[in-house]
């Protein structure tokens, strides 16, 4: 039998004072989209920033698998810069292999709505968490246009998806609060002919949005009389070639900022940090919380809201975080929690379903380990309820990643603040969206390392 790869144990100490100015890698929503509409527009796509994570590169190799050119050329101070040769809307190829896209959910869902309307066969798959998530929310509006699917039981990957030779518009109300979905519909409609229609009760990111405007896509924003905003994407554009700049990603942004908020006297910058208003509700609670996080020099680059982050170190408060603000911030709350259990007070976090079906069951393993730590925290239905006692956590405990990178970089920012150190018992699924998390976290001062 071939050796599997080995396990990365990672281990984080309690820290001294983390300081200095660093910059996250590139935002991975973005990322996946920017390959997505370079390799549907016409002409050369220029991406500076892309994140080089395993995820972006599952969905890099997937645009080349269906006939877009795909090069990396490198700056002088070692930045990757990306050129994309865009097919064309309505110009993939049929893949001659399977799609492995990893461990990315952004990337097998938005890539479904892609292959949904063009006249072709795709079989996708992924990693054992990947294979474990829920694509019906996908696929039942995307069969709409008229594609069909054969996945297995559950509708989970390996699914065969039988794309639309003749793709019908649709008017689509996304029943959870998913930008996954939404923009799934959206990158349908862009090869169906005539109006396509997302209904969106509750927002959520707008990256892609951003981006078809970007390429030059015509969309409309309107509001339906129950209050729900409607995205109308007029089909068949003519996709050209745009550059893109790509922000750091306030998602990976939020383990060095909450690190330095929570390791006493720690004083750092996040430089270009990604702020569309869908994505900051953790600065929003974190501030309410009672952290010291400044927003200097706030700019729009590519179309998108940046600005840098400077932090201090402070003392945090317990406080209700309501269900409305979940989409706002819905990968952040691990790291919230961990935010919370140094916090003096109760801090409940509502309306957390969404949690369990992300790369792992967030909402259980983020309260295990917690319990494992010597927090008191409890879960009621789609509650998150952490007590913190406003003292050192006690940790000494190895928390189970389950190919959760989210998890994995959370516990280990508790080991920093925690009287026993923290061990996670593999760091390898932190590649998928933070490449260099450890180089950049010992970098501001943080004893993390393999054991
Ligand atoms: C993402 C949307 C969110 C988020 C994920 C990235 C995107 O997922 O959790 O990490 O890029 O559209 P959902 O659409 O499932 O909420």
């Amino acid at each position: 039998m071939v050796p599997p790869i080995p396990p990365r144990p990672l281990r984080a100490h309690r820290s001294t004072p983390l300081s200095g100015r660093v910059r996250v890698p590139g935002d991975k929503s973005i990322s996946h989209r920017a390959l997505m509409l370079g390799g549907l527009a016409v002409g050369r796509t220029e991406i500076r920033g892309l994140l080089e994570g395993e995820d972006v590169i599952a969905t890099a190799h997937a645009m080349e698998a269906m006939g877009a050119r795909i090069d990396r050329q490198e700056t002088a101070d070692g930045a990757g810069v990306w050129t994309v040769d865009g097919v064309g809307v309505g110009g993939l190829a049929e893949p001659a292999d399977v799609l492995d896209m990893g461990n990315a959910g952004t990337g097998a869902r938005l890539l479904m709505g892609l292959l949904a309307t063009h006249d072709l066969t795709a079989i996708l798959t992924g990693d054992a968490s990947l294979r474990g998530r829920p694509m019906k929310r996908v696929t039942d509006p995307l069969a709409l246009f008229g594609a069909s699917f054969v996945g297995r039981s559950g509708g989970r990957l390996p699914m065969a998806v039988r794309g639309a030779a003749t793709p019908l518009p649709v008017s689509y109300r996304v029943p959870v609060p998913s930008a996954q979905v939404k923009s799934a519909v959206l990158l349908a409609g862009l090869n169906t002919p005539g109006e396509t229609t997302v209904i969106e009760p509750v927002a959520t990111r707008d990256h892609t949005e951003r981006m078809l405007g970007h390429f030059g896509a015509a969309l409309r924003l309107g509001r339906d009389d129950q209050g729900a905003t409607t995205i109308t994407l007029t089909g068949q554009p003519e996709l050209r070639a745009a550059p893109v700049e790509v922000p750091a990603d306030p998602s990976s942004a939020a383990f060095p900022l909450v690190a330095a908020v929570l390791v006493p006297e720690s004083h750092v910058t996040l430089a270009g940090v990604g702020m569309n208003p869908q994505r900051i509700g953790l600065i929003d609670t974190l501030r309410e919380m009672g952290a010291d996080i400044l927003i200097r020099d706030p700019r729009i680059e590519a179309g998108e809201p940046v600005a840098d982050l400077e932090v201090r170190a402070s003392a945090l408060t317990g406080i209700e975080v309501p269900a409305a603000r979940a989409p706002s911030m819905i990968d952040e709350y691990p790291i919230l929690a961990v935010a919370a259990a140094c916090a003096r007070g109760t801090t409940r976090m509502h309306g957390l379903s969404e949690l369990r079906v992300k790369e792992s069951d967030r909402l259980s393993a983020v309260a295990t380990g917690l319990a494992a730590c010597g927090v008191d925290v409890t879960v009621d239905g789609d509650t998150l309820i952490v007590h913190g006692k406003g003292t050192v956590p006690k940790g000494g405990a190895t928390v189970a990643v389950n190919l959760d990178h989210r998890i994995g970089m959370a516990f280990l920012v508790l080991g920093l603040v925690s009287a026993e150190a923290v061990t996670i018992d593999d760091g390898r699924a932190i590649d998928t969206s933070f490449p260099g998390f450890v180089t950049l976290m010992t970098g501001l001062g943080a004893p993390i390392s393999l054991i």
